[in-house]
């Protein structure tokens, strides 16, 4: 049988850059500065660069990064945050960790990110926040969601390097999960922020709520980016445009191969940079069994929308109640996508796809 083709192959992308990160890490070793230091701050600051926003603040992972952002806007116990019902759970689970409720809004089928009219519908006078999720790659409507006149934050935690992502949202959330577009090689996660104070409160919130590590004015936490993966980020940073140019050019070409003929495919947007590859199909399942059968890689993101997980079930919301988010959750298939799959892969994926829709390849 021919070799299987994974979802995603992360070590294919930074293989080339091993010589480079030895050196870097070498250079950590020898500096015995593992937590913050140099490292760090040269990271933040690149990274703000890249981002175009005054302040970038590294911490421990992408939940972090949410559950932070929104302490430091103020957001708690009484307080609701409207998120999308189709997204990883810590979006929603950052909410409740800070002790507000989470209401889900519906989304745009065509995008999979949030329908700005279904979260206009949902805003109460305990409105705080609107998180909105840069749903596998591509930006969400923010100018849409901006409009309503609340504080907006990005969850652009599979979007790093998305035109016009940390443009709008008061803070944008991202994470280093070894398989998002910009990783690391293990947990971090970065806030970026446009407001000085927000950005002073996420700095001190991560670090027990201190400025000094002498006076403690807040109750914050220990949430810090390791020197060793800012290293990391140092190395991978430059290459990102290069990878997300890889991954549209790969989308392109699954276009070219004829995939549309078989399933409803991710809409051709310049600012999107393909996070995962998610395609649409009635007979999801099917599609997946015969990928897997051809020794093809795939997945379902997420196969329950969040309004109906058991953790949130004490908000009352009934299958049905989001018909959008719930019919994505089944017809939902993420393709093999990184930068620098080939076209082999990739044409040995859509044969496979239109065979099992009996579309003839
Ligand atoms: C949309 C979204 N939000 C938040 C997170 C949380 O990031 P992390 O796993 O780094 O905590 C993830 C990633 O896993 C994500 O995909």
């Amino acid at each position: 049988m021919s070799q299987t083709i994974p979802l995603v192959d992360v070590k294919a992308q930074y293989a080339p850059l091993i010589p480079e990160l030895e050196e870097r890490f070498s250079a950590v070793l020898a500096s015995g500065r593992f937590i913050f230091g140099p490292e760090v701050e040269a990271f933040e600051l690149e990274a703000a660069a890249f981002l175009g926003v005054p302040h970038a603040i590294g911490v421990a992972n992408g939940t972090d990064a949410l559950v932070l952002s929104l302490e430091a806007l103020g957001v708690g116990r009484g307080d609701e945050v409207i998120c999308p019902a189709f997204t990883f759970y810590a979006t929603a689970e950052a909410i409740a960790r800070v002790g507000a409720t989470p209401v889900f809004a519906d989304i745009d089928p065509a995008t999979l990110n949030l329908d700005p009219a279904d979260v206009a519908s949902r805003v109460t006078p305990r409105t705080k926040a609107i998180v909105a999720v840069h749903l596998f790659g591509r930006p969400a409507p923010l100018d849409a969601l901006e409009a309503l006149g609340l504080p907006l934050v990005e969850d652009a935690a599979q979007a790093f390097g998305a035109d016009g992502v940390a443009g709008t949202g008061v803070c944008s959330t991202f994470s280093f999960f070894p398989t998002k577009n910009l990783f690391a090689l293990g947990d971090g996660g970065l806030v970026a922020c446009r407001d000085d104070d927000v950005a002073e409160r996420v700095r001190m919130l991560r670090f027990h709520g201190s400025r000094d590590k002498v006076t403690f004015e807040l109750v914050g936490t220990n949430s810090r980016l390791d020197a060793i993966q800012a290293a990391a980020l140092r190395v991978f940073l430059p290459h990102l445009t290069g990878w997300n140019a890889a991954r549209r050019d790969a989308a392109a070409r699954y276009a070219e191969l004829g995939l549309g003929e078989a399933v409803e495919l991710p809409r051709d947007e310049s600012g999107h940079v393909y996070h995962m590859y998610v395609v649409r199909s009635p007979i999801r399942d099917k599609v997946a069994d015969e990928l897997g059968e051809a020794g093809v890689a795939s997945a379902a993101y997420y196969t329950v929308p969040l309004h109906l997980q058991p953790a949130m079930r004490h908000l009352g919301y009934r299958p049905g109640s989001l018909p959008e988010a719930e019919r994505a959750a089944v017809e939902n298939l993420a393709l093999p996508m990184w930068g620098g799959i080939g076209a082999e892969a990739q044409e040995r994926v859509v044969e496979t796809v239109r065979a099992a829709l009996g579309v003839p390849v």
